[in-house]
């Protein structure tokens, strides 16, 4: 594998595969430090959206280590979140919980930056209040300077589930969205606002996402079906970071075979 080759998958996304799990691990890892790094020093601030899922619990852990958590200056960064699932911040489903056990909740970020999405109750409401939140922090025309996605297996990105109406959503950046397959409804960024940030990272790993992820990436085409299609634009490129095990079906394409 030529490590740490970004490879041009069309004018909308960029690929890395960095190795195994625990290579691809580590560079999400110090993409995200060198993320953060710049964003201070271009603008004075880090403002993040937080996923769940298994590769943002290891990015999380390891900011916490004491090498890495003294690569960023904490108090400059505000913490939002893609979406949430509509549980207390106590329960173990709640993406917020996750994040604050896994580490963050110990760095010295000033607890008026960090934002979690209150999906337990008056979804709808509480959804155009993150929304106004998200926009005052931001400012006028400004997007996230990182917005950290996965991929599930169906092709859904943080909770725009296939067949849901926030896939639709033009103008709205966080709506709460029914998700009858899982037979619940959630709070999530919409496209739009994911597609206005100025870093992008879609972590994809294991081998169970190979089909997906092939059916993603080998297809130019936005295909409303498949949600994660739509991630990335010309201005504001995606960084699709997938392992090996992920990526196998892409190795013809990029002539790594
Ligand atoms: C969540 C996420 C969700 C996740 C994908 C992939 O709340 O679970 O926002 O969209 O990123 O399901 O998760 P894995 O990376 O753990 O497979």
């Amino acid at each position: 594998m030529k490590k740490d080759t970004f490879y041009k998958v069309d004018d909308r996304r960029d690929l890395i595969i960095p190795g195994n799990k625990d290579a691809s691990v580590q560079f999400a890892i110090e993409h995200f430090i060198v993320t953060a790094q710049n964003a201070i020093k271009s603008h004075g601030r880090f403002v993040v959206a937080l996923s769940g899922g298994s590769t943002p619990k290891s990015i999380y852990k390891a900011l916490v280590s004491e090498d890495k958590s003294k690569e960023i200056n904490w108090s400059k960064v505000h913490l939002f979140w893609g979406d949430e699932r509509p549980v207390p911040p106590e329960h173990e489903e709640s993406n917020y919980h996750m994040a604050m056990e896994a580490g963050l909740g110990r760095l010295p970020i000033p607890t008026d930056q960090i934002h979690r999405m209150k999906a337990e109750a008056d979804i709808e409401n509480n959804a155009a209040e993150y929304e106004k939140k998200i926009r005052q922090t931001l400012g006028k025309n400004k997007g996230f300077d990182l917005v950290m996605l996965g991929m599930g297996d169906d092709g859904h990105t943080a909770s725009l589930f296939p067949d849901t109406k926030a896939l639709h959503e033009e103008k709205k950046w966080v709506v709460s969205n029914e998700v009858p397959q899982k037979n619940t409804i959630r709070m999530t960024l919409t496209f739009p606002c994911i597609n206005s940030a100025m870093n992008i990272a879609v972590y994809v790993l294991g081998p169970s996402k190979k089909d997906m992820l092939a059916k993603i990436l080998l297809h130019k085409e936005k295909n409303i079906d498949l949600p994660s299609s739509l991630i990335g634009t010309k201005e504001h490129k995606a960084l699709w970071i997938a392992d090996e095990d992920a990526a196998e079906l892409l190795f013809h394409r990029f002539g790594l075979e």
